[in-house]
């Protein structure tokens, strides 16, 4: 039993918790739904060893500055842009995540995304719940196949991976780009390189799996949205300012962009209202890894590097 005081900023699944309280003596965990405000986070802190923290609590220079005693930062995702890792690790704390566990569980969702987009699903569920639908006809709900299409994939790390791997049995033809080529991965999954404008031409489908990082803030932006094909279909499950949420909103309106699949937002968790009216976008709750065992699995890695740094041991998964 570690001698610590640690802050969980919401509740986690139970497995996770019971895992906690049996390895850390002091835990102290925020229950609001929503993330604690800035003058709660930082009453929180100011006396705790370690902090579990969410994508959506900021830990900016003055957090880490009130947690004078703050020896690691564990982030509960594997993106951590919500956090100001060059001051932590001036400060000498160490930031760490939770990669590896969430792949499967993402690239389920932006295929199951690439699929509701593509044949309309959300839209022909409303249309048959609101008793619409009186007979079947040959133009009802036209969508667009998936097999034999071009697939664009942005980003080919593990989640990027994994998605091409799964639309390639849906028989589409890949093509990625990324900051580094990958020759062993473009040989395994016949995935061709393309530079990014090349992708955005010649895609029908889009997804996108990059980190967000000052490179890739609004790597979408109007510009390049505009290079997509009419009736392409762009999903995001990564982190919503990659793309340019407005831009995104107009070209969609104009049919410029033939559908959308968003699960993360520039601005979360407001939401451009352009795309709330819009009937070619599906619209999900930055669910990408919410599946029982994933959020378990992310819980267990998340308390693991907590441990690891208490006791003076390198954790698994350090980021700085
Ligand atoms: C992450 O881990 O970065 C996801 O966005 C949250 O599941």
């Amino acid at each position: 039993m570690i001698e610590a005081k640690v802050l969980i900023t919401r509740r986690l699944p139970e497995d996770v918790l019971n895992y906690a309280y049996n390895n850390i003596k002091d835990i102290y965990v925020y229950e609001g739904d929503l993330p604690p405000s800035k003058k709660e986070l930082l009453e929180l802190i100011k006396d705790r060893d370690a902090v579990l923290c969410l994508l959506n609590d900021r830990i900016d220079k003055e957090v880490i500055d009130r947690a004078k005693k703050l020896k690691v930062i564990s982030n509960y995702a594997v993106g951590y842009d919500n956090i100001d890792i060059e001051y932590a690790k001036r400060k000498g704390i160490v930031v760490t995540n939770t990669p590896g566990v969430l792949t499967e569980a993402t690239a389920e969702l932006a295929i199951a995304l690439i699929l509701s987009a593509s044949r309309r699903i959300v839209e022909a569920d409303k249309y048959t719940r609101d008793g619409k639908f009186k007979s079947w006809h040959p133009l009802l709900f036209l969508g667009m196949g998936i097999s034999g299409k071009t697939c664009g994939i942005i980003g080919l790390g593990r989640i990027g991976t994994a998605v091409a791997k799964r639309l390639e049995s849906f028989e589409c033809r890949l093509i990625y780009y990324s900051r580094k080529r990958n020759p062993s991965i473009e040989k395994k999954l016949n995935i061709e390189y393309k530079d990014l404008e090349e992708l955005l031409k010649e895609s029908d489908i889009i997804s996108i799996h990059v980190p967000l990082t000052e490179e890739t803030f609004h790597l979408l932006n109007r510009d390049r949205l505009k290079l997509l094909n009419k009736n392409s279909i762009i999903v995001n499950t990564s982190r919503g300012a990659v793309i340019d949420e407005k831009a995104l909103a107009d070209l969609l309106e104009i049919g410029h962009i033939g559908y959308a699949g968003l699960d993360v937002y520039e601005n979360e968790p407001e939401i451009t209202k352009k795309l709330l009216k819009l009937n070619n976008v599906i619209l999900t709750p930055h669910i990408g890894s919410a599946t029982y065992e994933t959020r378990v699995k992310m819980g267990i890695i998340a308390v693991d590097n907590i441990i690891a740094v208490l006791n003076d041991n390198e954790p698994k998964y350090r980021v700085v």
